[in-house]
């Protein structure tokens, strides 16, 4: 299977070992893991790991995390990933560099995601668990189409789960 997702303005591609100094970077940046890991600063070993479970993820489901980038540039703009939330099934993930943000491309990218997901992939649905403050995060699901089904609690409050089926 073809792990590349390209969409109008984007390229998703699986990461890979050589991206570890971005992705290092850009999961450290403060208005980025302000949410996405509840403010914590990654190591750059947690980096690794990601990285390697990524790989094994392709590999062995056909998902994992991809690196975002513009079509034809080579900045990294940004992560989208497929993880597994508890025992529910995968839950998307997202984040997209400060400069880039409030051009749509989260929401494109997630769309790509979910559509691999509920197509090729052959999932019945997709979950994403947001942190009822992140008010930008949660444009992206309702803009996918995504509805609430449950609240859990979290480090920073109240954690909101959506899913979108087939
Ligand atoms: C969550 C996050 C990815 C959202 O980024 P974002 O830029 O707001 O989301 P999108 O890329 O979908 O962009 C939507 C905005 O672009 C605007 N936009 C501009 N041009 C657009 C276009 N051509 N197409 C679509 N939207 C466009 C939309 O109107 C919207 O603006 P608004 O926020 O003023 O309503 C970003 O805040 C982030 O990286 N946060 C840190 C990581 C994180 O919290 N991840 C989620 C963990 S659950």
């Amino acid at each position: 299977m073809n792990h590349v997702l390209t969409t109008e303005r984007l390229v998703l591609r699986p990461v890979a070992a050589r991206d570890h100094a971005g992705l290092l970077a850009h999961w450290t940046t403060p208005e980025v893991r302000r949410f996405m890991f509840d403010g914590t600063v990654l190591t750059p070993e947690q980096v690794t790991s990601a990285i390697e479970d990524s790989l094994r993820g392709f590999a062995t489901a056909g998902h994992g995390l991809w690196l975002i980038r513009e079509a034809g540039g080579s900045d990294l703009a940004g992560t989208a990933g497929l993880r597994p939330l508890d025992d529910l099934g995968l839950e998307i993930t997202y984040s997209l560099a400060p400069a880039v943000w409030g051009r749509g491309y989260a929401t494109e990218a997630a769309r790509a995601v979910v559509d691999h997901a509920l197509g090729p992939l052959g999932l019945p649905e997709v979950l994403a668990e947001i942190d009822e403050g992140n008010a930008a995060s949660v444009a992206v699901v309702v803009r996918l189409g995504m509805t609430p089904f449950a609240v859990v609690p979290g480090v920073l409050g109240p954690l909101v789960r959506y899913r979108r089926t087939r």
